[in-house]
C-alpha cells in the first residue's frame, strides 16, 4: 500500500483539486506541502462548486483529516476567511478535520504588499504573480525572521521577532517609497488573528508519523506545477517554492520512503497564467477555442489562462524531475470537435533539434516547436465514464501520449464533475 503524491506537471491549474478530491476517497489524510494560496483548486460535486486556496481539497469529505504541512505559507487572515466561506457552503471544520503546522510561516500583508508594489516597480518586466505575498514570505523563511503559526501562542517574544522582522521591511519599504510599517499595529493584528489559528496548530510531522505508522493512507495534494517550481521551472517566471514530488516529504516532514507513487497531472493541452516562456502558446483562434471551451480564467486572480497544444517534451522533462509514475490526463473533452489536433514532441534552437526545454531563459524564448498532426474526433468524449466510451481517434491521441512522455495513463477526466473520472491503475495499489 502506498501513500500518493498528487503533483502538477505543467504550468498548474492542470486538475489537481478535482482528482485529489476523487482519490481522497480512497485516502485518511490529505496533505498540502507548498505554496499558499496562489493555488486555486476547484471541486464539482454533484453540480456545487467548491473553490480551495488553502485547505486541502480532503477538506470536503466527511471522515477525513487535512493537514497544511510545514511547507505552506500561510496567510492566516486567508485562512479564517476559507474556513468561513467553506462553512458557508455546509462544510464542517474544526481541529478533528484540520490541522496547521505550528512550524510553518506566516503570510503577513506587508508581504502582499510588497508583491504588489515590485510587479508594479517591473514594468513589463513582472512576473505576473497572484500577488499574494507568497515570494516575500518564502524570502523571509530562507531569511530566518520569519514569523511562524507556534509565534502567536508566545505574545511576550512576538515584539522581539516583530522587531527583526520590520528592521529587515522598514529599511526595505523606505528605500521603495512605501510608508513603514508600525510594529504596535502588526502586533495588535497578530494577536486578534491568532485565537482561530492556534486551535488547528499541531506538530505534523508527529501526527503524520502517527498515522503512517498507523496504517493510513496519506494522499498529497501538490498546488502549482513543475514548470512553477523554483529550481526546475522557467525562472524567473515561477513561483517561489519547490513544486516537484520531492517536496511532499521536506514540507511535511516525512521522510522520502513514506512517498509510495506519484501522479502528475496533466492537461490534455497546456496552459499558462502569468508572464514567461510558453512555446506551444497559440495567439489566434485555436488558443481562443482552447480557452472558451475550457473555461480557462484564473481560479485565484480571475486572469484569463494563455492556452496551446499539447507539449510533450516539457511533460516528458516533468515525468522527470518529479519521479512521476501515472498520469492523470483531464479536460480531454475540450479537445471534441476538433478536426486535427498538434503534439509539440521536441524543439529547434538555433537550428538544432533537441528533446527538451533548455535551462537559460534567453534559449526558452528562443525554442520553436515541432509539431506532430494527428487526427481530431467529432463525438463528445465529455462526462464519459470508461474507456470504452471514447471514440478511436480520442484513446489514439492519449495513447499516442503516453508513449511521447514515457509514462502511462493511470486515470482520465473527462467533465469537471468529480465521478467522470476513469480509472485504470490506482495509484494507492499499484
Ligand atoms: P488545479 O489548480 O490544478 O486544481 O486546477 P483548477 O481547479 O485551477 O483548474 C482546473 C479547471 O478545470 C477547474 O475549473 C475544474 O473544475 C476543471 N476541470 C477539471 N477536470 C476537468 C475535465 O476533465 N474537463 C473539464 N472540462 N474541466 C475540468
Ligand atoms: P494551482 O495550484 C497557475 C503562477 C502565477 C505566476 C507565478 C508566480 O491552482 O495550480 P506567485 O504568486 O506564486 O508568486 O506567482 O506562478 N501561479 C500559478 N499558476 N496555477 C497556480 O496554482 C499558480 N500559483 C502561482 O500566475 O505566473
Ligand atoms: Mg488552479
Amino acid at each position: 500500500m502506498a501513500n500518493v503524491v498528487v503533483v502538477g506537471a505543467q504550468w498548474g491549474d492542470e486538475g489537481k483539486g478535482k482528482i485529489v478530491d476523487w482519490l481522497s476517497e480512497r485516502a485518511d489524510v490529505v496533505v498540502r506541502f507548498q505554496g499558499g494560496h496562489n493555488a486555486g483548486h476547484t471541486l464539482v460535486i454533484d453540480g456545487k462548486v467548491f473553490k480551495l486556496s488553502l485547505l486541502p481539497s480532503g477538506i470536503v469529505r466527511p471522515g477525513k483529516l487535512s493537514v497544511i504541512g510545514n511547507g505552506v505559507v500561510v496567510d492566516p487572515w486567508a485562512l479564517c476567511g476559507e474556513i468561513e466561506r467553506l462553512r458557508g457552503q455546509g462544510v464542517e471544520i474544526s481541529r478533528d478535520n484540520l490541522r496547521v503546522a505550528e512550524n510553518a510561516v506566516l503570510i503577513l500583508p506587508l508581504h502582499s504588499e510588497l508583491d504588489g508594489i515590485r510587479e508594479e516597480a517591473a514594468g513589463k518586466g513582472a512576473i505576473g504573480t497572484t500577488r499574494r505575498g507568497i515570494g516575500p514570505a518564502y524570502e523571509d523563511k530562507v531569511g530566518r525572521r520569519a514569523i511562524r503559526v507556534m509565534d502567536l501562542e508566545r505574545v511576550e517574544e512576538l515584539e522581539g521577532k516583530i522587531a527583526r522582522l520590520l528592521s529587515h521591511h522598514n529599511a526595505l519599504r523606505r528605500g521603495l517609497g512605501a510608508p513603514e510599517v508600525d510594529p504596535q499595529a502588526l502586533h495588535d493584528e497578530l494577536c486578534a488573528v491568532a485565537p482561530k489559528v492556534l486551535p488547528y496548530a499541531d506538530s505534523v510531522w508527529m501526527l503524520l508519523d502517527e498515522h503512517r505508522r498507523a496504517g493510513s493512507r496519506i494522499l498529497f495534494e501538490g498546488a502549482q506545477g513543475a514548470l512553477l517550481d523554483i529550481d526546475h521551472g522557467t525562472y524567473p517566471y515561477v513561483t517561489s517554492s519547490n513544486v516537484v514530488a520531492g517536496q511532499a516529504a521536506t514540507g511535511s516532514g516525512l521522510g522520502p520512503g513514506a512517498i509510495g507513487y506519484v501522479l502528475g497531472i496533466v492537461k490534455a493541452y497546456t496552459t499558462r497564467v502569468g508572464a514567461g516562456p510558453f512555446p506551444t502558446e497559440q495567439l489566434n483562434e485555436v488558443g481562443q477555442r482552447l480557452g472558451e471551451r475550457g473555461h480557462e480564467f484564473g481560479t485565484v486572480t480571475g486572469r484569463k489562462r494563455r492556452c496551446g497544444w499539447f507539449d510533450a517534451a516539457l511533460v516528458r522533462q516533468t515525468v522527470k524531475t518529479s519521479g512521476i509514475n501515472g498520469i492523470a490526463l483531464t479536460k480531454l473533452d475540450v479537445l471534441d470537435g476538433f478536426e486535427e489536433l498538434k503534439l509539440c514532441v521536441g524543439y529547434r534552437l538555433d537550428g538544432k533539434r533537441i528533446d527538451h526545454l533548455p535551462a537559460s531563459e534567453a534559449a526558452q524564448a528562443r525554442v520553436e516547436p515541432i509539431y506532430e498532426t494527428v487526427e481530431g474526433w467529432s463525438q463528445s468524449t465529455q462526462g464519459a465514464r470508461s474507456w470504452a466510451d471514447l471514440p478511436a481517434q480520442a484513446v489514439k491521441y492519449v495513447r499516442h501520449i503516453e508513449e511521447l512522455i514515457e509514462c502511462p495513463v493511470a486515470l482520465l477526466s473527462t467533465s469537471p464533475e468529480r465521478d467522470d473520472t476513469i480509472l485504470m491503475t490506482d495509484p494507492f495499489e499499484d
